[in-house]
């Protein structure tokens, strides 16, 4: 352990792994019991933390993870020497032989890619495991869903490829029910036109978090791709998914590092954007935008004190915030705990009320806690 992380902390996000697992757990319940469980842990888990993330979710037991890159692959293969590894971006040029090396399965695209990793497969002497994707309406990733069947036969032929899974990806899944039902219907006729496709053995799979309020019980994907979910988080706030009970993993905690007194018709902070309307009891808090407050939030967000909410004042600054504890029951003194992200007393603040005051969405808000905040890992072992 470095010297810093036995420091006091300032500024820090908790991760229980304990609910993490069980989130999985609530998933897979909710599904037929043949479907397989892609985690989709790219960008360090969604920030989580992804060696720690992917430890605890073999032991839960996912099939496959899927990542951005070679790099977080690289971290998978370090924990499992051969539990399957999807990259979910384009492998570019110069990192073609890794898919070898560390038995990576790539998604397909092209019939460039196609007569790349081919040649990788062979030169191994050993298949290259692809994932044909299917563009139905994304527009990122994916063969055109028209010309999906050339592809398809390109892979079927070239010995050193190993067909492993086919999918695709909603571009709207968690606000158009329709165009994602154009989706599926697109992505089963692109498959039913696949000659002597033969789904058993194969990863067959389009549902992300949203994807699953609409997955049809008579799906013939055999495998759904979650990531947001899993750490406890909906992916709209009216969303169906309520009902799968997964807990929020992550929280985020600052400090109190100043209490005083301002009179009224002061400003606070950077551009005085703020004019105090009374006398104001102030807390600075020992975290801001260095650490992954929205500067945006200023005079929105909130923080809980004593499991109260405290209004931000003014603009977030670099790496102190200030709030309103004016109204706080209790003393509140330098060194109290302030909660960003999470619960405190019987109030919480989710991640989705936090991307809110930051203009964003939760999946950005995981993304956007900066390195220099230490993550410290709850439940480490067993639930
Ligand atoms: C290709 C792909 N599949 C699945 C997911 C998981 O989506 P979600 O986090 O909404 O479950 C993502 C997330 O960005 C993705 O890019």
């Amino acid at each position: 352990m470095s010297a810093s992380a036995q420091l006091p902390r300032r500024c820090w996000v908790e991760i229980d792994l304990a609910a993490l697992e069980r989130n999985l757990k609530h998933i897979r319940a909710t599904l037929p019991p043949h479907i397989k469980y892609v985690a989709v842990v790219k960008a360090d888990a969604y920030g989580h933390g992804l060696p720690q993330v992917a430890a605890r979710l073999m032991q839960a037991g996912a099939d496959l993870f899927a990542v951005a890159n070679i790099a977080e692959a690289m971290t998978i293969r370090e924990l499992s020497g051969d539990w399957p590894v999807l990259l979910l971006s384009p492998v570019l040029p110069d990192e073609d032989r890794y898919l070898a090396e560390f038995d990576l399965a790539a998604t397909v695209s092209s019939l460039d890619e196609v007569r790349r990793f081919d040649a990788v497969g062979r030169a191994a002497g050993s298949p290259i495991a692809v994932h044909l994707k299917i563009d139905t309406g994304m527009g990122r990733l994916g063969v055109w869903h028209t010309q999906a069947k050339e592809l398809y036969s390109a892979i079927k032929a070239a010995n050193g490829l190993r067909l492993a899974g086919v999918f695709t990806h909603f571009s709207s899944a968690d606000e158009d029910p329709v165009f994602t039902a154009e989706q599926r219907r697109l992505f089963l006729a692109t498959l039913a036109g696949f000659p002597g496709l033969d789904s058993a053995g194969l990863y067959i799979h389009a549902d992300n978090s949203a994807g699953l309020e609409t997955t049809p019980g008579e799906s013939v994907f055999n495998a759904v791709r979650v990531g947001l979910l899993q750490f406890g988080i909906l992916p709209h706030p009216h969303s169906m998914l309520a009902r799968v009970k997964a807990e929020p993993v992550f929280s985020f905690h600052t400090r109190v590092g100043l209490v005083k007194q301002l009179p009224a018709g002061t400003s606070v902070s950077y551009g005085r954007t703020v004019k105090l309307k009374r006398d104001t009891r102030v807390a600075v808090l020992t975290a801001g935008y260095g650490d992954g407050i929205a500067r945006v939030s200023g005079n929105r967000a909130q923080v809980l004190i004593n499991g109260q909410r405290c209004p931000v004042l003014g603009r977030i600054t670099m790496d102190q915030t200030m709030v309103d504890v004016t109204d706080v029951t209790g003393a509140v003194a330098c060194g109290d705990t302030a909660v960003l992200v999470g619960r405190q007393g019987g109030t919480e603040i989710s991640v989705t009320e936090f991307s809110d005051w930051s203009d964003t969405i939760p999946w950005e808000t995981l993304c956007s806690v900066t390195k220099r905040v230490p993550r410290h890992y709850r439940n480490a072992s067993g639930v």
